[in-house]
């Protein structure tokens, strides 16, 4: 099984970087952040509070999750769009601090990987938690400002309000107690703050 594990906060270029790897290496790519937002998504739907631990980690175990490449489904139906949210962007991380939620989550993941010998996968505790022993572990970060602005550039809004958000939950994920964001695992940290989509994927190549 040939992991790619790429874990990092928000807006440090993750996305774009795993599905233009995961091209390349002719590998499938999988979004654990959207997973954790389409629990969000199906809680909120169903009136459930997201603090209401045992009841949103039972709806995780329920859930019929499909996170393709371009597209998330809940049972069935398109949320693609409904996750991305702010509305679910405040609430998420509630859910993802979630230990039952998590449980679940890093079990789908490796059946993910197992079914299709293995993938791009990013996330926060991928090469942490989840696949410790993945070829490669790389942990992508960017200035809190740079990563602001790239949010704003795709989907607009203020870039001052945006970059306390971000830091904010950065905050929130990297301190939980279960899996929190850290570079405490061997990870490669490669800064991508000034660098373009191309001039990143070659130091990654170069790893490789
Ligand atoms: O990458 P993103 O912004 O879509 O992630 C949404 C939230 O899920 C974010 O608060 C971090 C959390 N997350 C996590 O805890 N573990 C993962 N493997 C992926 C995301």
């Amino acid at each position: 099984m040939r992991v790619i594990a790429i874990d990092g906060p928000a807006g440090a270029g993750k996305s774009t970087i795993a599905r233009a790897l995961a091209t390349r290496l002719k590998l499938q790519y999988l979004d654990t952040g959207a997973m954790y937002r389409a629990v969000t998504c199906a809680a909120l739907q169903r009136n459930i509070s997201v603090e209401d631990r045992e009841l949103v980690a039972e709806l995780a175990r329920e859930l019929i999750l499909e996170v393709q490449r371009d597209n998330v489904l809940i049972d069935g139906v398109d949320v693609t769009a409904a996750i991305r949210t702010p509305e679910i962007t405040a609430a998420v991380s509630a859910v993802a601090a979630n230990s039952g939620v998590r449980a679940e989550m890093r079990a789908r993941q490796r059946a993910w990987a197992v079914a299709r010998g293995g993938g791009v996968i990013e996330g926060r505790d991928i090469g942490s938690v989840v696949f410790p022993d993945a070829e490669l572990k790389l942990y992508l970060t960017a200035s809190p400002r740079t990563r602001a602005q790239r949010r704003v550039a795709e989907f607009g809004g203020d870039v001052d309000e945006i970059e306390q958000a971000i830091a904010a939950r950065d905050h929130f994920d990297s301190n939980r107690a279960d899996s929190p964001l850290t570079t405490a695992d061997g990870s490669i940290v490669v800064d991508t703050t000034g660098l373009g989509i191309d001039e990143v994927l070659a130091k990654i190549e170069a790893l490789l």
